[in-house]
């Protein structure tokens, strides 16, 4: 969709951040029964980063990449004036994105959690950019942070092999009109197929005073195969839809962006808009598939690696539970 903006918007700055311990796929075969072949072959991963310490949570990773991004471009905490946190493993159920603002200092910003799992990134850009086009907010930080090594069965090969936890963070903020970098996006969710992907809430005990059922959170659950083609058929329509909207060709895309879940998955998209491979930012080979951290984690190191250059178009889509999927075509100003 294209809207009527008043002000342009840009990311000025990224930053990312990991945990310390790198759990193989060798480790992971130890664990369960599976071999480092068939999650490569099948997922394209080869290790993942999981959050250790009784103490830490998403709040920690997501403070750090933001400082990071902060730093990069010398940034006072002060001048921020929203944090959106894009996650789906929060500290509280509340809502992590104070405890972030407090812990990076800033201190004038409003701060909300923004919760759509793997597109979480993608609607926390859109949502950034609204506020900043429309001439609301001058300068706000988008993060997109997830600790699902907490929600995963550890003893379910199906799922356990897929994830890692971690935090990535932009800075985007209001520009004049003829530099805006965020040109347009496409949304969708599907609540009909919620059931594909979750961490379902299971009432458990029931209070018999006023019966009242008390419950917890379960595991991730998921249907492979039914996530794996909604999201090889789904993606490339947004795609499509979104680059259309902005007379954009597939052919004069840059940088194709997904979210990192299974480079099967990355390659399939790829072919069926007939991009070439090589235009695909990929890590997860590294990192497995951080939810909503991916996007922003691939992003950061793609800029440090100096891939993404001045004035090239990138097109990032997110997809996951919900079902929810999207795309945001950005053109990078440096
Ligand atoms: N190691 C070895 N064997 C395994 C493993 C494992 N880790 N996991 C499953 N298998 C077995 C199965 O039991 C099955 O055996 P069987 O044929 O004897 O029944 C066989 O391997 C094939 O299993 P499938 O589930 O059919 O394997 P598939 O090729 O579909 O790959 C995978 C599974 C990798 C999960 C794939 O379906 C996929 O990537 N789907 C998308 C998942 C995804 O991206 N999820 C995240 C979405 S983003 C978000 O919002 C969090």
């Amino acid at each position: 969709m294209k809207s009527l903006n008043t002000q342009g918007a840009r990311i000025l700055a990224t930053g990312s951040a990991v945990p310390e311990l790198c759990v193989n796929n060798f480790k992971i075969s130890e664990m369960v029964e599976t071999s480092d072949d068939w999650i490569v072959t099948r997922t394209g991963i080869k290790e993942r980063r999981v959050l250790t310490g009784i103490n830490k949570s998403v709040v920690d990773l997501a403070s750090l990449a933001s400082i990071r991004a902060l730093n990069k471009i010398s940034m006072d905490p002060l001048e921020i004036d929203l944090i959106i946190l894009a996650t789906s493993s929060p500290n509280d159920l509340f809502g992590s994105a104070s405890q972030v603002q407090a812990k990076i200092g800033a201190n004038k910003a409003v701060a909300f959690d923004l919760t759509a799992a793997c597109s979480g990134f993608v609607l926390g850009i859109v949502t950034g950019a609204q506020f900043i086009q429309n001439g609301s907010y001058k300068n706000i930080l988008v993060i997109g942070a997830d600790v699902l090594s907490k929600w995963t069965d550890w003893s379910d090969r199906s799922t356990c092999i897929l994830f890692g936890d971690g935090a990535g963070a932009v800075i985007i903020q209001s520009c004049s009109i003829e530099k805006n970098g965020i040109l347009g996006f496409q949304l969708n969710t599907d609540g009909e197929k919620s059931d594909q992907l979750s961490i379902p809430y299971r009432n458990k005990e029931k209070n018999q005073t006023i019966s009242i059922c008390k419950g917890e959170f379960d595991f991730i659950q998921m249907n492979g195969k039914e996530v794996y083609k909604f999201a090889v058929s789904k993606v490339p329509l947004s795609i499509l839809t979104c680059l259309h909207s902005l007379c954009i060709s597939p052919k004069d895309i840059s940088w194709l962006l997904l979210h990192q879940a299974n480079e099967r998955i990355l390659y399939a998209v790829a072919e069926r808009l007939s991009i070439h491979s090589s235009k695909l930012i990929s890590n997860l080979h590294k990192y497995g598939n951080t939810s909503a951290a991916s996007i922003p984690l691939a992003l950061d190191e793609a800029l440090k690696n100096k891939r993404i250059k001045d004035n090239d178009l990138i097109v990032i889509s997110g997809f996951g539970a919900g079902l929810t999927w999207g795309t945001v075509v950005i053109k990078w100003k440096c």
